[in-house]
């Protein structure tokens, strides 16, 4: 017998950045994120009765085998007993494909792991598919990579334990309840500044806020402007949201800039946006605001109903520095997740 899973997991995008971890990918501090709908990632996970010539596992991107990955895959299946024990009677095929260019800034590492550990999950427990089995899909990807346990709810989600936040975890995400009709249907366009793979991983980010001099002043902060923005996703506050959100992205930035071994992945042109938002929200009053993610590219956070105006922005820097843009919104999370016993 063989068992396919289909599941297709949305990235997200982190208002409050996750940045520094200890132990088994637990975070130093709370994070916060919006989901995205169009950037996803779409996995096709076929178990099929071992045999002797098939590997243990292969990892298909886009129809070519990615053995790097599925290495990476195959170490993080091992890991957990949880998943293991599919590698007992099956060979596991993974076929994945990205909605969204490689390289863009767009998380894929968040979306390729909640897809991967859904489907996992999905393959070893069929008949689980309450909120438990949404926390506990959540905590897997979290082992994969620490950003995909957010993908799971929208269009917020919550990562790490804070005691003013009932249920909240550091070894799994959560909703964000309660959103004001302001932040129900917010847009994301994201300017392409560069499409280089990053110069430096996540991870060895990750590790440089060991023994960074800001370490507690930087984790103290993120926790503050988790909490101030869970209220202010309550109530609607723009100028709270936009205030947080943009500290927020360029603390993540200094952090990197003032590590021992330093580095900076913002560029000029990203720094020109920046500014060029400042003098539209002068100009205009309205709730335009910005995010980076470890890279160049620039996050244009905006709600859905001042979106012509926006557009006409973008549409200007576009023009002058033919950069490409992807249009993307707030989404609710996981998009699909289907077990299909017996498959040919
Ligand atoms: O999930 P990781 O280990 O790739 O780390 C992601 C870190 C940031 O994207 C920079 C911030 C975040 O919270 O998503």
């Amino acid at each position: 017998m063989s068992i396919k899973v289909t599941a297709k997991y949305p990235s997200n995008i982190a208002l409050v950045k996750y940045w520094g971890k200890y132990g088994n990918q637990l975070p130093c501090n709370a994070s916060l994120s919006m989901t995205l709908t169009h950037a996803h990632t779409e996995v096709v996970l076929e178990c099929l009765p071992r045999t002797q010539d098939e590997a243990a596992l292969s990892y298909y991107f886009d129809g070519n085998l990615n053995p790097a990955f599925g290495d990476r895959v195959m170490r993080y299946v091992k890991a957990r007993p949880e998943f293991s024990r599919l590698l007992d009677n099956f060979s596991l095929r993974f076929s994945s494909h990205n909605s969204f260019p490689h390289s863009t800034g767009i998380a894929s590492s968040a979306s390729a792991f909640a897809a991967i550990a859904a489907a996992l999950f999905k393959a070893a427990n069929p008949a689980l598919s309450d909120d438990s089995a949404l926390k506990e899909m959540s905590r897997l990807a979290r082992l994969g990579s620490g950003s995909a346990c957010r993908s799971f709810y929208g269009p917020y989600s919550q990562w790490g334990q804070l005691d003013e936040i009932a249920g909240s975890s550091n070894e799994f995400a959560i909703p964000v309840i309660e959103i004001h009709d302001n932040f129900k249907s917010m847009k994301d366009a994201i300017i392409i500044v560069e499409s280089e793979p990053k110069e430096v991983s996540s991870s060895k980010g990750h590790s440089l806020m060991e023994g960074h001099p800001y370490a507690e002043a930087r984790f103290k902060d993120a926790n503050k402007h988790c909490l101030e923005m869970v209220s202010t996703l309550r109530n609607g506050d723009f100028s709270s949201f936009i205030s947080i959100t943009e500290r927020e992205a360029l603390s993540l930035h200094a952090m990197m800039m003032t590590s021992s071994d330093y580095y900076m992945l913002i560029r000029p042109q990203t720094v020109q946006i920046i500014k060029n938002i400042f003098h539209f929200r002068k100009d205009t009053r309205l709730p335009l605001c910005f995010t980076l993610d470890a890279g160049p590219n620039v996050h244009l956070l905006y709600p859905e109903h001042i979106e012509p105006q926006v557009k006409e922005f973008i549409n200007e820097m576009v023009i002058k520095d033919s950069n490409s843009v992807i249009f993307d919104q707030s989404g609710t999370g996981g998009l699909t997740l289907n077990y299909v016993n017996g498959a040919a």
